[in-house]
């Protein structure tokens, strides 16, 4: 009895000092593995007498069951320690802002829409979308371009193909932002604030155009919209947008079919020393067409020109892009050149917004 206390003291004792796997391991192997002391003393039962064997046997098999329960209750706790351990290291604050990389950037042209849908939505206007492919009704007709009308030339349309004998009129590229107004009034009806940036297509391709460029369109219709309320809202688009206190528009009459007056707004800028400076200096810039929505249009949407009534205007993406952020070849907008992305892309987890800042 001496013994299986002996032994039962050494191993339960072993087991709890064993502080890894491997440790309990060679622990079990000691003792109840099959050259282990406690497998030895159980083939020894065999030369005993009947009288000792029955105290033994049920003595060394209760210390067998011990042993082996002692060991797996010690692995439990050596892995419950382990994954603790390693919960403690491998902790991660989810709710931690995103670290940023100096990988991908934001494209210029992404960067400004998302600058002026910001400063717009500030005023009330939503976003308005369209499809770039567009019905001819849609992107003239709607707009009061009638069919003989010179614009549909000098917009340089690109045209879609139809099948030989079908004598529909033909799709095309939309020229300009403009058919979302009619898109929008119609699904909405009035009063509306709109503005719809995207792409639009002409073909044209030189230093300063190429085939393809952005577009953002405005839409205001309520009971009593007027121009001052036009001016207003570009004076303060400018502010907002190229981040200066002082800006003067200057509006000189022009004409487009679907506003009636139309205007064509300037602003004020210098280009001393080859530096641009919007709001000072003695240059003009025109950067927009713009004025009161035609009732042709109105109607077109779907709107009574003698209940309703509002401005419109039409604004070139890439031309403000450049002048705010300096780009001097619009051609670089489009060839994808990486180390150009890098140096005037901007950071993909900035958004901007005007209470945090537009650009950083
Ligand atoms: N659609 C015109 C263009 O592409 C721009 C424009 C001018 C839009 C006057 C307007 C506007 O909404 O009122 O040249």
């Amino acid at each position: 009895m001496d013994a299986i206390a002996a032994l039962r003291a050494k191993y339960l004792g072993q087991t709890d000092q064993a502080s890894d796997a491997d440790a309990l391991e060679a622990v079990r192997l000691a003792a109840l593995g099959k050259k282990g002391e406690i497998s030895l003393k159980m083939r020894e039962l065999g030369r005993m007498s009947p009288e000792e064997r029955q105290i033994a046997g049920p003595a060394l098999n209760a210390l067998k069951s011990e042993i082996d329960a002692a060991l797996r209750a010690r692995r439990a706790a050596l892995d419950d320690a382990a994954l603790e351990e390693r919960l403690k290291t491998e902790w991660l604050d989810v709710t931690l802002p995103g670290r940023p990389r100096p990988m991908g950037t934001i494209h210029p042209i992404s960067q400004v829409m998302d600058e002026l849908t910001a400063i717009f939505a500030d005023m009330g206007f939503r976003v308005a979308e369209g499809p770039q492919i567009e019905s001819d009704w849609y992107n003239f007709d709607a707009l009061n371009i009638a069919p003989e009308h010179p614009a549909r030339q000098e917009h340089d349309t690109f045209f879609m193909h139809r099948a030989a004998g079908d004598n529909r009129p033909p799709h095309v590229l939309r020229t300009h932002t403009s058919p979302v107004q009619i898109r929008a009034m119609q699904a909405q009806g009035a009063p509306i604030r709109v503005i719809a940036p995207g792409r639009v297509y002409r073909m044209d391709m030189d230093q300063t155009h190429t085939p393809m460029f952005h577009q953002v369109e405005g839409l205001a219709i309520d009971r009593d919209i007027t121009m001052a309320q036009l001016k207003w809202t570009l004076e303060e688009f400018c502010r907002a947008f190229f981040e200066v206190d002082q800006v003067e528009l200057r509006f000189r009459a022009s004409h487009f079919p679907f506003t009636e007056p139309s205007a064509e707004v300037d602003i004020r800028c210098s280009w001393e020393g080859g530096q641009l400076k919007i709001g000072e200096g003695n240059d003009w810039m025109e950067i927009l067409g713009s004025g009161m929505v035609h009732p042709h249009v109105l109607r077109a949407g779907g709107i009574d020109p003698d209940q309703w009534q509002g401005f419109a205007f039409g604004m070139g993406i890439d031309r403000i892009a450049m002048l705010k952020y300096g780009i001097p070849d619009l051609r670089a907008f489009f060839e994808s050149d990486l180390r150009w992305l890098r140096h005037y892309g901007f950071q993909a987890l900035d958004q901007p917004s005007l209470p945090a800042g537009l650009s950083r």
